[in-house]
């Protein structure tokens, strides 16, 4: 063949975001010229001797430890991340626990922003806890406070940025420094920009970790997670993944791979709905405030500007008053948004905030906080529910 198939490794450095996700991971001349890696499933890979089986002298020794639809994926995604390596766990949540574990012990402390995700907080109050592992929670807007809360054992910063379900921005690169200068490894979960949008890596962040579940799969069918780590730190987190043998199954890497091909075009859908009906939401009756960082009333949108490329599909606004009573109006009148965790997939969404766990970004709302994923859908037929929704909720 005389086509342009190796286009993407000779000119590494010159393509753009949608090239490398087109073709990232995967060279179709190492199989026979199909455009797509095999699905390969394995627990046993032979050896030809021996001495190859007791030297593990080849490249791929048990299911368990990689295949070369997991190496797909996974080179694809140190392309997108700019990382050493990476692994693929079962789950997004896997994908939060594994580093820490890798990089937590019995007598460590870890600061963790108050903004995260719920499961992330529940892993800390309980697994971390039980190991001896001293967590604390830091705000979300700590910036370059975060060094005075930096403890001599602190061996781990994780951050999620923006922050679950409201959505405040943090400063990554100052925390980062802060951390570092205390001797913490700077964890990220990036789940809502992609790799497309944010680069942690290149933020001083040493390990980006995403729920592959959401716009990498994204048609609300495979769950994974993928944990990216620089240089320094990928020797101690592939490590713990072997150690673990948490690897995921084949059909679920291949459908993410397979997704990956068109992120960037679904994310620009969902990137240009989801900021539509935000800017909309913002002069609608009924909505006290939107919280989308893309938003110019947003309070973290210059850090914003400053560090993201764009923006993905999922915000959350607050009504104008009431309480639970209000909040199960509005999700009871909608009839295209689902009422379903997760979001990054091809279908709107609607579901309830509860922020009180959080110990100190609790923040002042006047009414109660819906999150919104915004799919692929028309955005009138979008604005026509939630239209639905707020009447729903005024008359309730
Ligand atoms: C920010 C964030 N991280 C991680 C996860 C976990 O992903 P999964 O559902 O694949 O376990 C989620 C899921 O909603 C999430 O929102």
């Amino acid at each position: 063949m005389t086509n342009n198939q190796d286009f993407p490794k000779r000119r590494k450095g010159s393509i753009g975001p949608n090239t490398t996700l087109a073709h990232a991971g995967w060279q179709p001349r190492d199989y026979h010229g199909f455009v797509n890696p095999p699905v390969v499933h394995a627990s046993t890979v032979l050896f030809p001797d021996a001495a190859t089986m007791a030297s593990r002298s080849q490249k791929y020794t048990y299911g368990t430890r990689g295949t070369p639809t997991s190496d797909a994926l996974a080179t694809a995604i140190d392309e997108l991340e700019g990382s050493a390596g990476t692994i693929l766990v079962p789950s997004g949540l896997a994908a939060v626990t594994i580093p820490l574990l890798a990089f937590l012990s019995a007598g460590d402390h870890a600061l963790i922003v108050d903004s995260v995700y719920a499961p992330t907080r529940n892993f800390a109050n309980t697994m971390l806890k039980r190991l001896g592992v001293d967590v604390d929670y830091y705000d979300p807007h700590v910036g370059a406070g975060i060094s005075a809360m930096m403890k001599p054992n602190t061996k781990v910063v994780f951050t999620e940025s923006p922050g679950s379900n409201t959505f405040e921005v943090q400063d990554i690169p100052t925390i980062a420094k802060a951390a570092h200068q205390g001797g913490a490894v700077v964890m990220m979960d990036n789940t809502w920009a992609t790799p497309l949008y944010l680069r942690p890596l290149d933020f001083g962040v040493d390990i980006s970790i995403h729920a592959a579940t959401k716009y990498p799969a994204g048609h609300s069918d495979v769950l994974l997670g993928t944990v990216s780590a620089n240089e320094a730190c990928w020797p101690r987190l592939h490590q713990t993944f072997v150690t673990m043998g948490c690897c995921a199954g084949p059909d679920d890497v291949y459908q993410v791979l397979r997704g990956l091909r068109t992120m960037g075009v679904r994310l620009e859908r969902h990137q240009k709905s989801a900021l539509d009906i935000a800017r909309w939401l913002e002069t609608m009756p009924g909505v006290s405030r939107v919280l989308h960082p893309a938003l110019e009333s947003h309070p973290g949108h210059s850090l914003f500007k400053r560090d993201f490329s764009g923006s993905s599909g999922i915000f959350s606004i607050v009504l104008a008053g009431g309480g639970q009573k209000q909040a199960h109006a509005f999700l009871d009148a909608l009839r295209i948004f689902g009422l379903g965790y997760s979001w990054g997939g091809y279908e709107s969404l609607a579901v309830p905030v509860f922020i009180g766990d959080r110990v100190v970004a609790k923040g002042s709302y006047d009414g109660p906080l819906i999150r919104l994923q915004i799919g692929l859908e028309d955005v009138e037929d979008l604005k026509a529910d939630i239209s639905a929704g707020l009447v729903a909720a005024a008359s309730a």
